[in-house]
């Protein structure tokens, strides 16, 4: 097996040391009154004209944590020209001195983490964990496109049979614009940025509407970390305004998505009907993601796992479980399990420590997750168990935890995401209707097995159709590097974020062929 790098990750903050611990909670508390703002960064300078959104807290609509004003189509365009005009200056800068630049940005997000574990608290909801988890995978892409550049960008000499020099050099394409969900803010949004930078590229972010501070604060750290300022644009905004106006632009050269299957779906008519050069699409999107449970499981540990992949993060992951199989002679232990793990989790403010599980991100999310559940209990769906909200829930976004009984994957229409689990019962001799099933709703983004039967794990995780599968543990969390992350099908078009193949799709490569 080839192992691609021995660079290591970074290790986040170790909340059992009171030396971390206490300036930690200090430093959050200063922060959680601060009033921040945020703009469209166009050609280096912030901009505040028209009226300002106010940035309400997912957890309570009273904690008003700044203010963002939105670009619109003019101010769009005209970055795009900036873009345009900086991309061969970019282009042609060593490839090291872009690496280095990364490489000061994650020192410099590092540097200012408590600022966005705030952020991504306040802002996003996010538990604090999250938060933190959240900094360390940012810092993660930064410093990893950086290394992979430096080897990918590297020109090549090829054989010259004939006495002739052949040299194959990988380039930046032009601007590229980058659009990015709410629910990884920071880690997301700058790991796509960091791969078109690293690469040669110029970027326009393109953040989503929920969370353009933490964007903000990012863009501005990466201005000081040297990325000049015509190369790295914001654009905070309303996808039908700020978004469509990128993708529809012949000026752009590429366009990397994450967000729903639908949203990419019309980026990517949007590209086929725009003029100019055919372009790529690199979209990673949502998934429909089950786990796969045998009767050798240990049901303590698959309890544990399902209720991290299906709850944490208010189940707002792309990677989190949302149908749990469970083969039917194990079916009642791991459920009666399941039900004291629910009654346990604490569903509160995401600012508390003991919080387990915060709201979801805004009143669209929390009134599709509602119509959901409305309309699996209308169709006689039994509700397994579900937790009880904690003191203060009414005044935000939250969902009861849930877990309910439905009898295939095929009657879920698409991704719900939120903390909703949906529970199947097989017998052991339907294990290829399950694995069809599972390929047949088309998404292919993670997959959990739990199994002490090693045949058995491995003929899953061979037969589903899934980017990201995992055998006896969650199916969360994909660390940068470690365990590179992206599906297939609806699910997304690859290569895989934080994998060693991610950048090829951010360049054009040039044989230069002398007959010297
Ligand atoms: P979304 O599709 O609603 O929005 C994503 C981004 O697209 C936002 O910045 C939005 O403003 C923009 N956008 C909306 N309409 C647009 C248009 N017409 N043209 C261009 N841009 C437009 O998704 P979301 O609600 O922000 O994020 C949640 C979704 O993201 C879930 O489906 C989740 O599974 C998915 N996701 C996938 C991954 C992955 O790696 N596969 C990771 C995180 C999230
Ligand atoms: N990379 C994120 C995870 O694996 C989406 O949870």
């Amino acid at each position: 097996l080839a192992i691609f790098s021995d660079r290591k990750n970074s290790q986040g903050l170790n909340m059992n040391i009171e030396g971390i611990r206490a300036p930690f909670f200090n430093a959050l508390d200063e922060l959680a009154t601060k009033a921040w703002q945020a703009g469209p960064i166009v050609g280096g300078k912030t901009l505040t004209s028209g009226a300002a959104n106010a940035v309400l807290s997912p957890q309570d609509h009273s904690r008003q944590v700044g203010q963002v004003y939105f670009a619109d189509k003019a101010t769009t365009e005209l970055a795009v020209g900036k873009a345009q005009a900086a991309f061969k200056g970019w282009r042609n800068t060593p490839v090291e001195i872009r690496a280095q630049a990364l490489e000061k940005l994650a020192d410099l997000l590092e540097e200012h983490q408590d600022e966005f574990i705030s952020l991504c608290t306040r802002e996003a909801g996010k538990l604090l964990q999250d938060g933190i988890d959240e900094v360390r995978e940012a810092v993660d892409f930064c410093r990893y496109y950086a290394v992979e550049a430096r080897t990918l960008m590297e020109p090549k000499k090829l054989p010259g049979y004939t006495g002739e020099l052949n040299l194959l050099f990988a380039q930046g394409r032009g601007p590229f614009v980058c659009i990015s969900p709410w629910n990884f803010p920071l880690a997301i949004f700058l790991g796509q940025i960091a791969a078109a930078l690293a690469t040669g590229n110029t970027v326009l972010a393109k953040p989503a509407e929920q969370t353009s501070l933490i964007a903000h604060l990012a863009v501005t750290l990466a201005h000081q970390a040297g990325i000049p300022t015509d190369v790295l644009q914001l654009l905070p905004g309303d996808g039908a305004t700020v978004g469509a106006t990128l993708t529809a632009d012949p000026r752009i050269a590429g366009v990397c998505f994450t967000g729903s299957t639908d949203t990419a779906m019309l980026i990517n008519q949007t590209l086929a009907k725009r003029k100019g050069a055919i372009i790529p699409l690199i979209a990673e999107t949502g998934g429909q993601n089950a786990m796969i449970v045998d009767s050798t499981a240990l049901p303590e540990q698959v309890v544990r796992d399902v209720v991290r992949a299906a709850f944490q993060s208010a189940g707002q992951r792309c990677s989190a479980l949302r149908v749990l199989y469970l083969q039917d002679d194990i079916a009642e232990r791991v459920l009666e399990i399941l039900k004291g793990a629910m009654n346990e989790l604490s569903v509160a403010d995401p600012a508390l420590w003991s919080t387990d599980v915060g709201p979801v991100i805004d009143q669209d999310a929390q009134a599709g997750l509602d119509a959901h559940l409305s309309k699996m209990q209308a169709a006689g769906k039994k509700i397994i168990a579900q937790t009880l909200l904690g003191k203060g829930c009414d005044q935000g976004f939250y969902i009861q935890p849930t877990a309910l009984e439905i009898a295939s994957i095929g009657e879920l229409e698409k991704e719900q995401f939120g903390p909703i689990l949906h529970v199947v019962r097989f017998k052991a001799k339907d294990i290829d209707q399950v694995i069809n099933d599972i390929n047949n709703t088309g998404y292919g983004l993670t997959l959990g097995i739990h199994s002490r039967n090693e045949s058995f794990a491995e003929y899953v995780a061979q037969s589903i159709d899934a980017g990201n599968a995992y055998i006896n543990r969650d199916q969360i969390g994909a660390m940068v590097g470690v365990q590179p992350f992206g599906g297939q099908g609806l699910s997304g078009t690859g290569p895989k974020a934080g994998g060693p193949h991610y950048l090829t799709r951010f360049i054009t490569e040039k044989t230069i062929t002398n007959n010297t």
